[in-house]
C-alpha cells in the first residue's frame, strides 16, 4: 500500500503544479472567475446583507472566493467556481449576466430570491456546463429561452413558481442528459416537449398549476378544441340560468382564493420550501440517542405529509411545529426553525449543548436535521399539547384543569426552569416562556419546550419580533425592563413564568381580561397588581377552583405569582425560591414524593446577564 502511494502522490502533485502554472497564464479563468462574482454581487441588491460580510474582493489570495457564502470551488485553494447556491436570501434584482466568466460553473441555484425579468434568449452563453440549474421560486417573466437546449449538460432543471410564460420550447425534448424538469405553477400553456432521455422521469405534478398545458403525461393536445360547444342560448329564463350559474362560479372561485389566502397566512411561504427539499431528501438527522436506527429526511418529510398545513401542530417566534407519524404509529414532533442566522458550526455546537441537557420537566431534543439553510430539530411528541389550549380552550371544546393539576403543573414547570437556571453550567436562560411552550405528556407532566432556542435566532430578529409579533402571544409575558435593557436576564425568566403562574389560577389570558370590569384595558399582570393594592386579590381567582378546601393553597400560590412579577427585578424571587415555595404549597399531593431534593450548584448561581454567556457569535 505505501509503496503504492508514493508513485500516485507524486502525479497529483505534478498535476496540481500544471493547474497552477495553467492558471497563473490565464488559462484557468480564475482572474474571470472573480470578476464574475463581483459582476455578480454588483448585479444583485442584498436587503438581508447575506452576502456583503463574506464575499470581500479585497482578499486577493487565491482560493479566497471560495470562502464566500454559497460559493463552492472545484478545489478550495483556487479560485475556480463549481457551484452557486443562492438559494433563499432574499436577493433582488435581474438573471445574472456576469455569471458567463464563471466558465467552470456546474450548478445554479438562485431559488428563493425576487429576481425579476426575463431570461436572457442567448442562455446557453451563459450557463453553457451547467447540470443542476433551480431558479424556482423567483419572480421572472417571458418566455422560457429555445437555447436552454443548446445547455446540453443539463440534468436538472426547475423553474417553479415563476412567471414564465407561452410555450414551453420543444426542442428541451433533445436534452440527452436530462433527469427532473419541473415548471409547476407559472403561466405557460402549449404542447409540453416530448422528451427521448432515457433517465427522465416526469409526472403531471411537474406541470401543475399552468393555465393551458397538454401532451403527454396530461392530456392530449387535440382534445380541448374536440369539446362539444355549447349552444347558444338565448331567451330571458335561459339567460337568467345562466346569469345564476356564471355568478355561482365566480363566488365559487371566489371563495376558493380566498381559502388559498387563508392557507397562505398560515404558512406565507406556503409549502414551497417543502418542495425545494426534494433532490436532499437523502440527507440524514443526527440522533443524540439510537432512538430511530436511521432516518432521513425523507422519512420526516413521509411522516409530516411533506409538512403539510395539516399537520402543523403550531406556531411561534422559533418556528412552526409539525406532528409526525411513525411508521410504526408513534410520533414525533418536529420543529422547523425560523430563518437561523447561525452557521452550521455555531449551530451544531448549540445542538451539542441542548442535546446533552436533559431533565424530566424538559422536553427532550431526540435529533436534528440541516439542510442547506433549512434547520429541523426532533421531539419526543407530547399528547397533551400545550398548557394555553388547555386553560383557554375555544368555545367549542370543553377542556378542563382541577385544581391540583394545575399545581402539579406549576411545581413540574417551575423545577424544569430551575433546573435550568441553577443546575447547568453555563446557565441556560429560557427567554420565551408562556404558558403555550409548556407541554404535557399523557399523565399531564409539564415539560418545557423551546429552550436555549433564542440563541439560534438572529438576535436583532428575536428582540425585534417580540413587540412585533405580538399575536404569538409573547406580549404579555415580557418583563417590564426588557424593552429599556434588552438584556435577557434570569429574572426576566421569572417574570414570565410569573405570568404562567397568573394564567393558571386565574384563568385568564396574558393580554386580555375577560373578568375585569368592561372599562379596564390593561393587562393581566395589571389587573392583578391592581387588585392586590386593593387588598382584592381574591377576586382574581378562577372561580371554579374555590370550594374544595383548597383556599389557602389558592391565596398562597397568587401570593407567589404575584411576587415573580414584581416591576423590580430585584424584588422578583429565585427560580429556586419559586420552585421551593411551590413545592410547600403542594406538599400534601406528594407530587414530588420520590424526587431528591434539588440544590442549586454554586457555580451557576452568579447572577449576572445572560448576554455574557450566549454572546459567543
Ligand atoms: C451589509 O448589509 C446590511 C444590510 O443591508 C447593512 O446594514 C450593512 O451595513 C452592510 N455591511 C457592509 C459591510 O456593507
Ligand atoms: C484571505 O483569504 C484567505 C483564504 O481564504 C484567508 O486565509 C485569509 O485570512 C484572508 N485574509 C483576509 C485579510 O481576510
Ligand atoms: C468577463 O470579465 C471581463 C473582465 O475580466 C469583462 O470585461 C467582461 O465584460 C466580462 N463578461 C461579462 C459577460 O460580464
Ligand atoms: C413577485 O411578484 C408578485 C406579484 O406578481 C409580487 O406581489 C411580489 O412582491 C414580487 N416579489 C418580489 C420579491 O418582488
Ligand atoms: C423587478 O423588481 C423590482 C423590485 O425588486 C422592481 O423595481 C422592478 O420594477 C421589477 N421589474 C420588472 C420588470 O418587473
Ligand atoms: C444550438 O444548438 C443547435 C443544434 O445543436 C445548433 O445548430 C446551434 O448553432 C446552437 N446555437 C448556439 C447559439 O450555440
Ligand atoms: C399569462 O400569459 C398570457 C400570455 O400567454 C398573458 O397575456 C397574461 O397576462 C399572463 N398572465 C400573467 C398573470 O402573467
Amino acid at each position: 500500500m505505501a509503496l503504492n502511494r508514493k508513485p500516485a502522490t507524486s502525479v497529483v502533485c505534478w498535476l496540481r503544479f500544471l493547474l497552477i502554472l495553467l492558471s497563473s497564464y490565464g488559462i484557468y479563468g480564475t482572474k474571470t472567475d472573480v470578476a464574475c462574482l463581483k459582476q455578480i454581487y454588483h448585479s444583485f441588491k442584498d436587503p438581508n446583507g447575506y452576502l456583503n460580510v463574506t464575499w470581500n474582493f479585497n482578499n486577493k489570495t487565491e482560493g479566497a472566493i471560495c470562502r464566500f457564502n454559497g460559493i463552492e470551488c472545484w478545489h478550495p485553494d483556487e479560485n475556480r467556481v463549481l457551484a452557486i447556491k443562492l438559494g433563499d436570501m432574499g436577493l433582488l434584482g435581474q438573471f445574472p449576466l456576469g455569471i458567463q466568466n464563471c466558465t467552470s460553473l456546474t450548478t445554479l441555484d438562485l431559488s428563493g430570491n425576487g429576481l425579476n425579468g426575463s431570461l436572457p434568449s442567448d442562455i446557453s452563453k451563459y450557463i453553457g456546463f451547467v447540470t443542476e440549474l433551480d431558479l424556482s421560486d423567483n419572480n421572472f417573466t417571458g418566455r422560457i429561452p429555445e437555447l436552454l437546449a443548446n445547455c446540453s449538460y443539463l440534468n436538472d432543471i426547475n423553474l417553479d413558481y415563476n412567471h414564465f410564460s407561452g410555450q414551453i420550447p420543444l426542442n428541451l425534448g433533445s436534452l440527452s442528459r436530462i433527469k427532473s424538469f419541473s415548471v409547476a405553477n407559472n403561466n405557460l400553456s402549449g404542447q409540453v416537449p416530448h422528451f427521448t432521455s432515457p433517465t427522465i422521469r416526469i409526472s403531471s405534478d411537474s406541470y401543475a398549476n399552468n393555465p393551458g398545458l397538454c401532451g403527454e403525461p396530461l392530456a392530449p393536445c387535440g382534445s380541448q378544441n374536440k369539446k362539444p360547444r355549447l349552444p347558444y342560448i338565448a331567451g330571458g329564463a335561459a339567460g337568467g340560468l345562466t346569469l345564476i350559474i356564471v355568478l355561482t362560479g365566480i363566488a365559487f372561485v371566489y371563495i376558493s382564493k380566498m381559502k388559498v389566502i387563508r392557507r397562505k397566512q398560515d404558512d406565507p411561504e406556503g409549502n414551497t420550501w417543502a418542495k425545494r427539499m426534494k433532490r436532499t431528501k437523502a440527507v440524514k438527522v443526527s440522533m443524540f440517542e439510537n432512538f430511530v436506527s436511521k432516518m432521513s429526511l425523507d422519512d420526516l418529510m413521509k411522516a409530516t405529509n411533506s409538512f403539510s398545513n395539516n399537520n402543523m401542530i403550531g406556531s411561534g417566534r422559533m418556528g412552526t411545529m409539525y406532528k409526525a407519524t411513525m411508521p410504526d404509529g408513534t410520533f414525533l414532533t418536529v420543529k422547523r426553525l425560523q430563518d437561523s442566522q447561525k452557521t452550521e458550526e455555531q449551530f451544531l455546537s448549540e445542538m451539542k449543548t441542548l442535546g446533552s441537557v436533559k431533565h424530566q420537566n424538559l422536553v427532550p431534543l431526540l435529533g436534528y436535521c440541516m439542510v442547506k439553510k433549512e434547520r429541523f430539530l426532533v421531539y419526543e411528541h407530547m399528547v397533551n399539547g400545550n398548557l394555553y389550549d388547555w386553560l383557554h380552550p375555544s368555545e367549542d371544546e370543553t377542556k378542563r384543569l382541577e385544581w391540583p393539576t394545575r399545581l402539579k403543573i406549576a411545581i413540574g414547570a417551575a423545577k424544569g426552569l430551575a433546573f435550568m437556571h441553577h443546575n447547568c453550567n453555563p446557565r441556560i436562560l429560557h427567554r420565551n416562556i408562556s404558558s403555550k411552550c409548556i407541554l404535557l405528556n399523557e399523565e399531564f407532566d409539564p415539560k418545557l419546550s423551546d429552550f436555549g432556542l433564542a440563541r439560534l435566532m438572529n438576535p436583532i430578529d428575536t428582540h425585534l419580533s417580540t413587540f412585533v409579533n405580538g399575536e404569538f402571544g409573547d406580549l404579555g409575558y415580557v418583563a417590564p425592563e426588557y424593552p429599556k435593557t434588552l438584556v435577557a436576564t434570569p429574572k426576566g425568566d421569572i417574570y414570565s413564568f410569573g405570568v404562567v403562574l397568573l394564567e393558571l389560577i386565574t384563568g385568564e389570558k396574558p393580554t386580555r381580561v375577560s373578568n375585569a370590569p368592561e372599562t379596564f384595558k390593561g393587562s393581566l399582570v395589571e389587573w392583578v397588581s391592581l387588585l392586590s393594592e386593593n387588598n382584592d386579590l381574591h377576586y382574581a381567582i378562577d372561580k371554579s377552583l374555590f370550594d374544595n378546601g383548597v383556599d389557602s393553597e389558592l391565596s398562597q400560590f397568587i401570593k407567589v405569582a404575584c411576587k415573580c412579577v414584581s416591576p423590580m427585578p430585584k424584588e422578583r424571587p429565585t427560580m429556586f425560591e419559586v420552585y421551593q415555595l411551590l413545592r410547600a404549597i403542594g406538599e400534601k399531593y406528594h407530587f414530588t414524593v420520590d424526587d431528591e431534593i434539588m440544590v442549586p450548584t454554586e457555580t451557576s448561581d452568579v447572577d449576572f446577564p445572560d448576554e455574557l454567556i450566549v454572546a459567543r457569535d
